[in-house]
């Protein structure tokens, strides 16, 4: 079994969702965490609980406060550089939901701010805290290629997403870069698409963290994978 206990992992967007059951996982591992959320109680909640089983350091901020993003950066130098960056933490905009006609514009500059432009200025401010052979994950979603009537804001954030990370694959051949869809899950941003209704048939976030943990530790050559899709292949 691999000894993980020299690897790091800076997770954004881990107290709760998709992040926490990632973070969960990893912490199981051996995995040093360096994880943030905005508010300051659950992202506490979520630090107390993993420190008993590894490292963890938490930073409380916003993404998309640059300075916010400086202190995880100094932060990964002093734990010694990063093993994977996983762009998880991100934001739906209103809930529910307008259509593009009345999308409010300084709504949609706040979720490309969030979804966007944040996951590629913590790659920058992070490059060079990136070890050898270090992986980073963003986490987008299917409404990035599918046209659901009301996504336009959310969706068109992460179809953007996709193709930064394209490209920063095509321009890093040396690093491994994921564009990771991990599918519906049954978490806040989920229920806040989906206002007043039950969704308790959609899976728990923990079935698309195999998939991450799969594209964390083997060899995959940089793309866009579906979470879930990762584990039924690779089982042929
Ligand atoms: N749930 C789904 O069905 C689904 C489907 C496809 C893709 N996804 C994607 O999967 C990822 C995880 O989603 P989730 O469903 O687990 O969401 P979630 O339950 O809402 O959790 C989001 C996490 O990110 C943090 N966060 C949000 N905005 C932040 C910011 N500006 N700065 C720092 N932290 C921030 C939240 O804490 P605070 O609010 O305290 O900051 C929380 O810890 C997201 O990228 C999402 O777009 C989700």
């Amino acid at each position: 079994m691999t000894d993980y206990s020299s690897h790091t992992a800076l997770i954004t967007g881990a107290s709760r969702g998709l992040g926490l059951a990632l973070a969960r996982r990893l912490a199981g591992e051996g995995w040093t965490l360096l994880i943030d959320a905005r508010g300051a109680e659950a992202l506490e909640a979520a630090r107390a609980e993993l420190s008993e089983i590894t490292r963890v350091i938490s930073l409380a901020g916003d993404v998309t406060d640059e300075g916010h993003r400086r202190a995880l950066a100094e932060a990964s130098r002093d734990v010694g550089g990063l093993d994977a960056l996983v762009n998880n933490a991100s934001i739906l905009g209103p809930s529910p939901q307008p259509q593009l006609l009345d999308y409010p514009l300084d709504v949609l500059e706040q979720v490309y701010r969030a979804n966007t432009i944040a996951p590629l200025a913590l790659i920058q401010a992070v490059r060079n805290q990136l070890k050898p052979g270090a992986r980073i994950l963003n986490i987008t979603s299917d409404a990035a290629v599918e046209p659901y009537e009301s996504w336009g804001g959310y969706g068109s954030s992460k179809a953007a997403l996709d193709q930064i990370s394209n490209i920063l694959a095509a321009e890093n051949p040396s690093l491994r870069v994921y564009w990771v869809d991990p599918g519906d899950m049954r978490t806040q941003m989920h229920q806040e698409a989906f206002p007043g209704e039950d969704i308790s048939d959609r899976p728990l976030p923990e079935e698309s963290v195999p998939g991450l943990i799969e594209l964390l530790t083997d060899e995959l050559p940089s793309g866009r994978y579906e979470a879930r899709a990762i584990i039924r292949n690779s089982r042929g």
